[in-house]
């Protein structure tokens, strides 16, 4: 990751890094991440998740806004029994939360994109281990339930969601994003194509990251995306 993005600064963007030592839960990510949050609320993003959906942004920058409690979402699995597990009323309350549950109470599975305000940091550092010898991050998310303050987003049909933690589901994500990725000619997560779009970069910078990559069909891509005009098939029914 280090290797690859360094400090952000040729996307116009700035990167930190933090190594967990040992694979001793998500919650940790916010007590190793203390100082680096300091009094901001925070997201968590698990690098082995993907979403995919026109509407994503959106979403995720409302979500930003998050002011106080916690916001976590739903997507309908058939099993669910290798997730988080949330169970939610009509207006969209959490009821219960469980990890990995072997009678799930639900067809929502959490993945793995959190929203905190700065009390995270706190409520990390009181849970405990589980059974299986992590903090749970679903530890976390009860805490912020029993307090009222746990919001729960559905993410409906219009998502697909994979969580790449096994070959199998690695596999089932590689199919989805080539399948998107010949059909429509584009390429999923392109960071390049955000910065440029967001104007976090320049044309000139993005056609130095096509130079980079010239001889391939991201180096091309690239190109295409920094001489395009705009692209008026983007959202346009949003
Ligand atoms: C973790 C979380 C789980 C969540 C999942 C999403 O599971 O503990 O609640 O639903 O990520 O990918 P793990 O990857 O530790 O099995």
């Amino acid at each position: 990751m280090k290797v690859y993005f360094g400090d952000g600064s040729d996307l116009g963007m700035k990167f930190e890094y933090k190594v967990q030592d040992k694979p001793v839960g998500l919650a940790d990510a916010f007590r190793l991440g203390a100082d680096f949050i300091g009094n901001d609320n925070v997201a968590l993003i698990l690098g082995d998740n993907m979403i995919y959906g026109s509407r994503i942004e959106r979403v995720l920058k409302e979500a930003s806004k998050l002011q106080e409690g916690g916001i976590i979402f739903g997507y309908k699995v058939a099993d669910p029994t290798s997730y988080g597990v949330v169970e939610i009323d009509k207006n969209g309350t959490a009821l219960s939360i469980e990890e990995k549950p072997e009678n799930p109470k639900s067809n929502l599975a959490v993945p793995g994109i959190y929203f905190y305000d700065n009390e995270v940091v706190k409520i990390a550092n009181t849970i405990k281990p589980s059974e299986r010898g992590e903090l749970e991050i679903t530890d976390v998310n009860r805490v912020y339930m029993e307090k009222g303050k746990l919001k729960v987003i559905p993410l409906g049909n219009g998502y697909a969601w994979f969580d790449t933690g096994s070959p199998d589901r690695l596999s089932d994500a590689a199919d989805f994003v080539k399948a998107i990725e010949l059909r429509q000619g584009v390429q999923i997560a392109c960071l390049e194509e955000y910065a440029y779009k967001n104007k976090w970069i320049s044309k000139d910078q993005i056609l130095k990251h096509a130079e980079k990559y010239k001889k391939t069909e991201y180096g091309k891509y690239l190109k295409r995306v920094a001489e395009e005009e705009e692209d008026f098939c983007e959202n346009i029914f949003e």
